[in-house]
């Protein structure tokens, strides 16, 4: 384990004490890569551009080239003084996943698939971001985790970084990861605490709060960032390995009644923008609509007529940065560069507020 902290140290040497991950979908052009903030970011995570295929690496062409798109983040990561860690997040559908990883062949012929795309893309790791490897799965994405571990070491000399993206609710996370031994063998651990509630709980909830609120009893005390990483932790999970997520999107939903505006007020159906809207959409309607400060759940949240959204806004990035000090976990992560305010649109007086703000709190 302390060989293992040691070894995250050693690949950030920098003087920042918390990590900063940052997942960038080259899908938005809203955010272009010439445009992507230095300093701010410990490692990107270039997401949606590779996937697993035919127990290899499929680099998508349209509607972008993902090779273009990985030259882009090597070029970022030298602007930053190549400081910053590109480790590209793999997707797939779950059965490449699983046929990937059915047995020691397939995992073998996967795990040279993926050391020498790490190789010719001069990658400093991979992020695995399979939603979920659940069932008779969880001991083989162990498994499998652990092998890979070995080879990296061997061919990259412990200089290399893997990560998984892990779900935040207890029946994913009870169901689908043996959490402990993962973590073992794991840099780091993007625990998903997002997306908490939704339109199918029927009332209004928070996409992210960090605590619970006080009339929330019983099993409704799971769905908050305080109680999955605190989770993770109790099943044996180093707290420096855990990095904390801010969605830069969240959920909108239709109030049955539009004088019944509240925490869990009763909700018809999916609101404004098919049921998500993002930060920059959040700060533009905030501007009419006014803003309304949750102190127990940490967020900030907004109603017009019978709309009702949340989304995490610069105040709850600040809280959240707080919260992770006091844990002392290891830093956050955000999803990410791509809905963040490129162009000061929300008028918080620079570009990039969210992630700017999380970086001068974790810095
Ligand atoms: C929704 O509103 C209607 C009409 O105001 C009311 O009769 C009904 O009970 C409400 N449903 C919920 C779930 O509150
Ligand atoms: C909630 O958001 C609004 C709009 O960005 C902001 O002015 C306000 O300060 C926030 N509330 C709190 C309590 O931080």
């Amino acid at each position: 384990m302390e060989k293992l902290i040691c070894f995250i140290f050693l690949l950030f040497p920098i003087v920042q004490s918390y990590l900063v991950g940052c997942y960038y979908d080259y899908n938005q052009p809203l955010v272009l890569p010439e445009q992507l903030p230095t300093g701010i970011c410990t490692h990107v995570l270039l997401i949606g551009a590779i996937f697993v295929r035919n127990l290899e690496l499929s680099v998508i062409e349209h509607p972008y080239n993902g090779f273009i798109a990985l030259e882009s983040m090597r070029d970022y990561r030298t602007r930053d003084g190549n400081k910053l860690k590109l480790i590209p997040s793999i997707l797939g559908d779950d059965a490449e996943w699983k046929s990937a990883l059915k047995d020691s062949d397939s995992q073998m012929t996967f795990i040279s698939s993926l050391i020498n795309f790490a190789k010719i893309q001069n990658l400093d790791g991979f992020d695995f971001d399979w939603e979920y490897p659940c069932g008779e799965y969880k001991s083989i994405y162990t498994s499998f985790i652990e092998k890979l571990r070995i080879a990296v070491d061997e061919v990259f000399h412990n200089e290399f970084l893997l990560t998984t993206a892990v779900g935040a609710g207890k029946n994913t996370i009870d169901n689908c990861y043996e959490i402990e031994k993962l973590s073992q063998v794991l840099d780091l651990i993007h625990l998903m605490t997002y997306d908490y509630h939704s339109i199918y709980d029927k009332q209004t909830g928070y996409s992210s709060p960090i605590y619970p609120k006080n009339v929330e009893v019983g099993d409704a005390r799971y769905y908050n960032t305080e109680w999955s990483a605190a989770y993770l932790v109790e099943q044996g999970v180093p707290r420096n390995k855990i990095l904390i997520g801010l969605e830069g999107l969240g959920h909108t939903f239709q109030l049955n009644n539009s004088n019944i505006h509240d925490f869990a007020a009763p909700v018809i159906g999916p609101g404004y923008g098919g049921g998500w809207m993002t930060f920059i959409e959040f700060c533009l309607l905030v501007r009419t609509a006014g803003s309304h400060w949750d102190d127990e759940a940490k967020v900030n949240y907004t109603y017009y007529k019978d709309q009702w959204t949340n989304v995490g806004d610069v105040r709850a990035a600040e809280e959240k940065a707080l919260f992770i000090k006091a844990n002392g976990y290891g830093g956050a992560f955000t999803f990410g560069l791509h809905l963040d305010d490129s162009a000061d649109i929300c008028q918080y007086g620079e570009t990039f507020p969210i992630h700017r703000t999380i970086a001068r709190y974790l810095q």
